[in-house]
């Protein structure tokens, strides 16, 4: 059918047609967002999950609402290798001159945007940190070098600020499983300061499963402060949702046995829903799309993943590391027992144990429980086993 009209939309981050699936949880977060508003208690949310189940599109349609609704936000990567000082800075510094411009609010984001200016000091310890100043530092106010200290100082400003406009002050930040555990450790306590003094300051914030044990080991009192809710696949029937209803927006139907089979092929994760959407779409020539196209559309969909979505992440691998998913694959989908992975490999789990590590910390792996090691990718196993057909190459 006409590829022009396609509405299918796989690719990192990109809005999908219809976000099946997930009307509960952007409910929760926008609860919290005004109960915030109102000086009211309520936690930061992290969005926890496996690559590609949503975790951007979701924080990108909470902050279009938030702002929509009157709040102030930034929207921010933690990418690897940058700090999260050097990140936040000019995005906070936009958030609050947009902030001045609302007249109840110009004195306190003015004061604000002072803090931001003493923060910039902290570019000795963080040389990714780049800020133009409007303001000149305020003596005193976040301008101690110490990060703990002065992002406190600057969310507590930040927060006055956002109060004198009736608003929340959100930070949406993705990846966060990529923030090295010290500055976790004082964002984190920033928050709760300003948790403490009922200022309308939240974080929203999407991560890897491992990131639920990184906040907690960076501040014990981190689940007390957030909500953890998880984001996997879509259930079949919101599965279905997510095929048929962009289809029928365009006046195409699938016949019923072609979407159950999309949706046990894909088991229901939202990327590959996307993809093999589009597949079926432009190999079908007219509605019904039957289960014919979308066998069919296998083909091409696991072509143009590998090609993408998984490949990008199988070339960041070293050989070993490569070796060590590929002895994962081998063992199924998983958990896996580090041991029977190192088994697999003929080593011992001590001398993999650096690997393993490294693997986390590039956010290919986690550890479900103690000692267990799972893809942080969903159908990866398939993947290692197509592109190293055995264990040796
Ligand atoms: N609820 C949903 N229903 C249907 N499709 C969805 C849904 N959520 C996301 N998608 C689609 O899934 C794909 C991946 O979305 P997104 O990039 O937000 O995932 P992610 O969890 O952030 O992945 P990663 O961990 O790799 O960054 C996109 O093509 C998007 O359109
Ligand atoms: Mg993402």
């Amino acid at each position: 059918m006409d590829p022009i009209r396609n509405p299918y939309a796989p690719g990192a981050g990109t809005p999908p047609p219809e976000l099946s699936g997930r009307d509960e949880l952007r409910e929760r977060v926008h609860i919290a967002i005004e109960r915030i508003r109102l000086g009211r208690a309520s936690k930061s949310v992290l969005i926890i999950g496996l690559r590609g189940v949503g975790k951007t599109v979701l924080l990108d349609h909470m902050r279009l609402r938030a702002e929509r609704d009157g709040h102030y936000s930034v929207r921010i990567e933690a990418p690897e290798e940058r700090s999260l000082p050097g990140i936040l800075a000019p995005q906070l510094r936009q958030a609050l001159i947009k902030l001045s411009r609302f007249e109840k609010a110009k004195d306190l984001s003015h004061r604000a945007l002072r803090a931001l200016a003493g923060f910039a000091k902290l570019k000795v310890k963080y040389n990714d940190l780049e800020v133009g100043l409007d303001f000149e530092p305020e003596p005193g106010l976040a301008d101690n070098g110490d990060l703990e200290s002065d992002l406190q100082d600057l969310l507590v400003a930040v927060g006055e600020a956002a109060r004198a406009a009736d608003s929340t002050f959100i930070l949406f930040i993705d990846e966060l499983q990529y923030v090295p555990e010290d500055q976790l450790a004082h964002l984190i306590s920033a928050l709760h300061k300003t948790a403490q003094l009922s200022l309308p300051v939240t974080l929203v914030g999407a991560g890897l499963p491992q990131l639920t044990g990184q906040m907690g080991k960076a501040k014990s009192y981190a689940e007390r402060l957030f909500d953890f809710p998880f984001v996997g696949a879509l259930t079949p029937e919101q599965a279905r949702d997510a095929l048929a209803i962009p289809a029928a927006a365009e006046g195409v139907d699938f016949e019923p046995a072609a979407i159950d089979y999309i949706v046990s092929e894909t088991q229901g994760y939202p990327y590959f829903l996307q993809e093999w959407g589009k597949h079926a779409w432009d190999i079908a020539t007219n509605s019904p799309i039957t289960l014919a196209d979308c066998r069919e559309a296998t083909i091409s969909a696991v072509a143009a993943l590998d090609a993408s979505f998984f490949r990008v992440r199988f070339d960041r691998l070293t050989p070993l590391e490569k070796r060590y998913l590929r002895a994962m694959a081998q063992l199924g989908p998983g958990p896996h027992r580090s041991g029977d992975i190192a088994e697999t490999l003929g080593r011992t789990s001590q001398s993999l144990a650096p690997t393993r590590a490294k693997l986390i910390e590039k956010g290919m792996v986690w550890s479900p429980s103690h000692g267990d090691t799972a893809f942080t990718v969903p159908l990866f196993e398939q993947f290692m086993q197509r592109i190293m057909p055995n264990l040796e190459c």
